[in-house]
């Protein structure tokens, strides 16, 4: 694999999808907080560097700044909004703050034809804006390349030194030849060759794994998860016996997954795993607990003592894979992560390695949720797994509203299934990202086969999403809203009703806890 391109991230929410276009190309990219000293990347030869956008004002006396060795360093650089206005400030350009902001869609005409980034693009181009403060006068050898009615200079460059900057966003799908612009920058400016493809990516990650374990055991907290079980895959296909993958059954999975696991991860990939049957020690600690809150760090203590128990069987373990990808890592360092407000204490192995004084091994850092999928599918994991939708580490804890008994396990769990199964058959537009089934604390009235009941109330979710973050409720069509219903009321004793969450988040959330 060739040099990388390296994307300093100053904050914009745009940024990741920077990295996805390059990567989208087949050149290798990561993204770097935006202070990363040059010398610390040099020596990896970049092939090209990108400066995003950001929410700050170069103007500012404290604005964010790079290190001047990106400007002296002769590596191919592109400035996106701030980042084109840093690389103006820093080589010499006049920049004003606009008196009326530029955002959304704009007009740029197109002043440099014969240049590199826009030749043959046409006279104009309508791209998507986001910006307060101008160029207005360039920086030593630079030319305009275009502008809109606001802007004097939407784009600039310097052909000699492969200095380029535009004020709007070739990111964003809305900014028409976007993705060409990133293109002709990083494949013909910076020459960069497109050779990232998974199976390269898969034999340097095994290689790397093989170097940094040696012979070292190394355990991995299988869910059935995506992300755990293609890392626990690729690490397998590295270093084979010395991996043993633990399978916590705490009694709160979906029908038939613990089975279904098993015998994807033992049976057809034949790894090593020990399923610890866990089920009544997580139904006593949760009996009679109804707080969301506790219901989850009950979940996450027991968790990392059962796991610990069975990993104290294993000799020699130094080592513990985890499935974390990449945008989990550039939240943590991004300019932007900001503690936040806790919404909910989310279950996973993060107190581990310490505690057992291990060391990570994470081989999906550098990689997006559908390259990961991707690379499942590359390792050979059946379909259902590799396409799972999300599923909460606490489980059907959280989809159980109050009290958490055998009987109401099996409620939620005979619905759920009910609605995976339609909306698995339903040919639906967008798919939905996530859909399952909540069991609520409400009883209500009903009339069955001329009788009273007084029976549970069940809720159906399905959202549209494309990260979790943010979710707006699916329009399922009526008939198969319809289906779902009778199937549930007539098929789950013990309910009722059934009523569909239309509900966004935010204001709530995907889960009801
Ligand atoms: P919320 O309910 O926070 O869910 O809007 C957003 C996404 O995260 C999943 N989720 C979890 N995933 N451990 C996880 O691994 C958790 O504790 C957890 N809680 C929620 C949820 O299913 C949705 O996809």
């Amino acid at each position: 694999m060739s040099a990388p391109v390296f994307i300093l991230d100053f904050g914009a929410q745009y940024s990741q999808l920077i990295a996805r276009r390059v990567r989208e190309m087949g050149v290798y990219c990561e993204l770097l907080p935006y202070d990363t000293p040059w010398a610390s990347i040099a020596g990896r030869n970049p092939g090209a560097v990108i400066l995003s956008g950001g929410p700050e004002s170069t103007l500012a006396p404290d604005a964010l700044d790079i290190d001047a060795g990106y400007l002296t360093s002769g590596v191919p650089l592109l400035g996106i909004c701030y980042g084109m206005q840093l690389i103006a400030k820093r080589l010499g350009a006049e920049l004003v703050k606009l008196d009326h902001a530029e955002y959304g869609p704009a007009d740029v005409r197109i002043s440099a034809q014969k240049n590199a980034l826009f030749e043959g693009l046409g006279p104009t181009l309508r791209v998507w804006m986001s910006h307060g403060d101008s160029v207005t006068v360039l920086p030593p050898g630079f030319e305009a390349l275009a502008s809109t009615d606001r802007c004097a200079v939407a784009a600039m460059g310097d052909a000699t030194r492969r200095i380029y900057g535009v004020q709007f966003h070739p990111e964003v799908v809305h900014t028409e030849s976007g993705t060409e612009l990133l293109r002709r920058f990083v494949r013909e400016i910076a020459g960069m060759p497109n050779d990232w493809r998974m199976d390269s990516f898969v034999e340097t990650a095994i290689a790397d794994i093989q170097a940094n374990v040696g012979s070292a055991n190394v355990l991995c907290a299988l869910s059935g998860g995506v992300d755990s079980a293609v890392a626990a895959t690729l690490v397998a296909r590295a270093i084979g016996t010395q991996l043993t993958c633990v399978f916590v059954d705490h009694g709160l999975l979906r029908k038939d997954e613990a089975e279904q696991v098993v015998v994807a991860f033992r049976d057809v990939l034949h790894l090593n795993v020990i399923v610890v049957d866990a089920k009544q020690r997580f139904l006593e600690k949760l009996a009679g607990v109804d707080d969301p809150e506790r219901k989850r760090i009950i979940i996450g203590h027991e968790f990392i003592a059962v796991f610990e128990e069975e990993s104290k069987k294993i000799p020699n373990v130094g080592f513990l894979v985890q499935g974390t990808l990449y945008p989990d890592v550039i939240e943590s360092k991004t300019p932007q992560s900001k503690a936040g407000h806790k919404i909910k204490s989310h279950h996973n192995v993060g107190g581990l390695p310490e505690r057992m004084n291990l060391t990570l091994v994470e081989p999906l850092r550098a990689l997006f949720k559908d390259e990961v999928r991707e690379l499942g599918r590359v390792l050979g994991l059946p379909e259902h797994i590799v396409a799972r939708q999300p599923f909460p580490g606490p489980g059907l804890a959280v989809r159980i509203i109050g009290d958490i008994t055998p009987d109401r396990l099996h409620v939620v769990r005979e619905a759920d299934a009910i609605v995976r199964d339609e909306i698995d058959h339903a040919t639906l537009s967008p798919h939905p990202w996530q859909y399952f089934a909540v069991l609520t604390p409400v009883k209500s009235v009903g009339v069955m086969g001329d009788g009273r009941t007084y029976a549970n109330l069940v809720a159906v979710r399905a959202i549209t999403s494309e990260d979790g973050m943010t979710a707006d409720w699916a329009r399922l069509p009526h008939d198969l809203l319809a289906r779902i219903s009778t199937r549930i009321v007539n098929e789950v004793p013990g309910v009722n009703r059934v009523a569909y969450d239309i509900t966004s988040k935010p204001p709530a959330t995907v889960e009801w806890e």
